[in-house]
């Protein structure tokens, strides 16, 4: 039996994880490469820091390209602010992705601005469930109102998620419409630059002034994020190559903040399962493959054991042969050989093929039809699109 302080034995590796943890968002002094972008949400809530009318914006960008972050900090700040210059200012973070429906994202912004309210504020009690989204609205109004609320920033994040246009239109008229003194502004985010068109037409046309897209992080600006988060590891842990190649391999595939800081955490993580001293180059490969496996598994999760066969199959062409796509036939052979293997009947060959193609369809492999030489006709080749070690791997760990 190991004693107490064994099991839970952590290693020497962080210093403080939260710095690296999904979901942490950390102070605006952490917040690096987006100075133009929060000094724009800046602007917008200016008026408001000062009991003014808060300015709508709207966000655009793919994901991790900090958004939420800036949204989210900036309006913390702007809070604070306010306060210390004697006005109220009170928010509420609403993430349409997790409260889709009209109702369930009206009761999380009346939840959360209670949440936000200072301790010793007027709050009700709001019920979980039996009123719908109008009177989840009165609620915000109510304590907006009985708390003398002067602006109120609604984030609503991930807006696109969100299955109506009642909740958007009744905070731009909330006011104009007598039913709160307080004045409102709303910063929308989408991931989707296509769901503009469709926002445009729910708000009124002043609001495209804020209008602001987020671009995908280069390496240097990712450099410098991870670089903000050094402290979550000891001293001299990290060596001095994993941050720049984290960042470049980042700045590559995707320029996604999130990914970038979970790579450096997943990396670490391995380093201190292993029991190592330091995190290296190589923990940062580990973790990115470790990574994909994790991906390609779920993707394939849910799938019937034979197109697991051959998916590994096409794996084992691929591992023992120079080229990287092969002919149905030659896929339906080697896919015989590891059912037989594995004691399995196989399937019939138009099952199979009817199993490839729609794999390629799933985007789990790539298909294409090909020219023969003369007199050959055309035929169906396939390929991975991944490692074959990775589809391996990932088929034999479920
Ligand atoms: N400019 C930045 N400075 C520091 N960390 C950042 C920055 N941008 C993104 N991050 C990190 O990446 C994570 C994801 O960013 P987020 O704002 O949630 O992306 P989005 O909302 O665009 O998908 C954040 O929680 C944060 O840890
Ligand atoms: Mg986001």
């Amino acid at each position: 039996m190991p004693d107490a302080d064994s099991i839970f034995e952590t290693g020497d590796i962080f210093a403080d994880r939260e710095l690296v943890r999904v979901g942490h968002v950390p102070e605006l002094d952490r917040v690096v490469g987006r100075d133009d972008e929060v000094k724009a949400v800046g602007g917008a809530l200016g008026p408001a820091t000062e009991g003014g009318p808060p300015e709508t914006t709207i966000i655009y960008g793919k994901t991790g390209t900090g958004k939420s972050l800036v949204a989210r900090c900036v309006t913390r700040e702007a809070h604070r602010t306010a306060t210390e210059n004697g006005y109220s200012l009170q928010y509420a973070y609403v993430d349409c992705s997790d409260y889709q429906t009209e109702t369930q994202a009206s009761r999380e912004m009346a939840r959360g601005l209670q949440t936000n309210l200072h301790e010793d504020a007027v709050t009700e009690n709001i019920p979980r469930k039996g009123i719908g989204a109008p009177d989840y609205r009165d609620i915000t109004w109510e304590l907006l109102d009985q708390n003398d609320v002067q602006s109120f920033v609604v984030i609503l994040d991930e807006i696109d998620k969100l299955d109506g246009e009642d909740l958007l239109r009744s905070l731009s008229r909330a006011r104009e419409s007598g039913k709160s003194e307080a004045f409102i502004g709303v910063i929308c985010i989408s991931n989707k630059i296509a769901y503009r068109d469709r926002l445009n037409e729910r708000v009124d046309s002043s609001l495209q002034d804020n209008e602001l897209v987020f671009d995908p992080y280069d390496a240097d600006q990712l450099r410098n994020i991870l670089d903000h988060r050094r402290d979550a590891f000891e001293d001299g842990v990290l060596e001095d190559g994993v941050i720049p190649k984290t960042a470049a391999l980042a700045a590559r595939e995707h320029g996604d903040a999130r990914k970038a800081v979970d790579t450096l955490y997943e990396a670490g993580r391995l380093a201190e399962k292993e029991g190592a001293a330091t995190v290296t180059e190589a923990h940062v490969d580990d973790a990115l493959r470790q990574a994909e496996i994790n991906r390609f598994q779920k993707l394939v999760s849910g799938q019937p054991p034979h197109v697991k066969y051959i998916l590994r199959a096409l794996a084992l062409l691929t591992e023992s042969n120079d080229q990287t796509a092969f002919r149905t036939a030659e896929v339906y052979e080697a896919y015989q050989r590891v059912a037989e293997r594995l004691d399995a009947d196989p399937l019939s060959y138009d099952r199979v093929q009817r199993l490839l193609n729609e794999q390629a369809f799933l985007g789990i492999t790539e298909s294409e039809y090909t020219g023969g030489g003369p007199g050959e006709g055309s035929y169906r080749i396939h390929r991975l699109l991944r490692d074959a070690d990775v589809v391996v791997e990932a088929i034999d760990g479920q």
